[in-house]
């Protein structure tokens, strides 16, 4: 046979898309099979849409906390429950009926049987979720629900404490970070394209109070675990971002 065959181009060429669309090879997949990934960080650094690919790309389920919170604060606005009143808070958490369901690859939040996808992500929720998120009660009764969804591993996780509390033995922890400004012009871009008004001053306010709502509060505030990669998106694309990931999780589960 010569050597380059004839059918070289065609073969090379099938060879790179088969890796630019799997990215990982069967035994890649298996290497990571039943491990879990716990993926922290700070509002906007880009750590729902990572998780998300990583988790498709390495066929692990996807569990995004935040949402989780999200869904009780939608329950106690449609309540008109004030997101300081912990007792209350803590009873919808304990009798809520909370569940992920995947339509159409997209993940939708339902609770008690409503399906607040959208609802989770309004201006409103995003304003007082870390208000009720920071109630001991409420913290207790999710975190179990958390490990109880993950049992059978095979997730990728994220949120604020995922890597410290959730999962404190998770088998790859990273805290992905970027600047106050490039998180803020991130958010702006997502609320534009969900037809929200907003301006980058507007968000970085919000981002920076966020932040110091996160990392300041009594319970399971937002640190780095001392285990953790950082990974910082700033000058990372989204494709950057999941395959950095996916290095690390080859690197360091074996
Ligand atoms: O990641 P996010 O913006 O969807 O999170 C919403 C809020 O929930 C955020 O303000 C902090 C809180 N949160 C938390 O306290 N613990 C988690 N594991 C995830 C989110």
């Amino acid at each position: 046979m010569k050597y380059p065959p004839s059918n070289y181009p065609v073969a090379t060429g099938v060879i790179t898309l088969y890796f630019l669309l799997m990215k990982l090879t069967p035994k890649q997949i298996e290497q990571l099979k039943g491990r879990i990934i716990a993926i922290d960080g700070p509002a906007g650094a880009g750590k729902t849409t990572t998780a998300t690919l990583v988790a498709e790309q390495i066929h692990f389920t996807y569990l995004d906390t935040g949402a989780m919170y999200r869904a009780i604060t939608v329950v106690a606005l449609q309540k008109g429950i004030s997101p300081s009143d912990a007792d209350v808070l803590t009873q919808i958490a304990q009798s809520c009926d909370l569940q992920f369901e995947i339509k159409q690859s997209v993940n939708h939040v339902i609770i008690n049987g409503q399906d607040v996808t959208k609802e989770i992500r309004t201006p409103d929720v995003t304003s007082h979720v870390s208000e009720v998120s920071a109630h001991v009660g409420v913290r207790e009764v999710m975190v179990a629900l958390q490990k109880t969804m993950s049992e059978n591993g095979s997730v990728v996780a994220e949120g604020r404490d995922t890597t410290t509390v959730v999962f404190p033995k998770a088998d790859l922890k990273v805290y992905l970070d970027a600047s106050v400004e490039q998180r803020a012009q991130r958010r702006v871009k997502d609320m534009v394209a969900m037809g929200i008004q907003t301006t980058l001053e507007e968000q970085i306010a919000d981002i920076e109070r966020r932040d110091a709502y996160d990392s300041g509060r009594a319970h399971s505030p937002l640190t780095k675990a001392e285990d953790a990669h950082v990974v910082d998106t700033s000058n990372l694309t989204i494709e950057g971002q999941v395959d950095r990931i996916i290095e690390l999780a080859l690197e360091n589960i074996r």
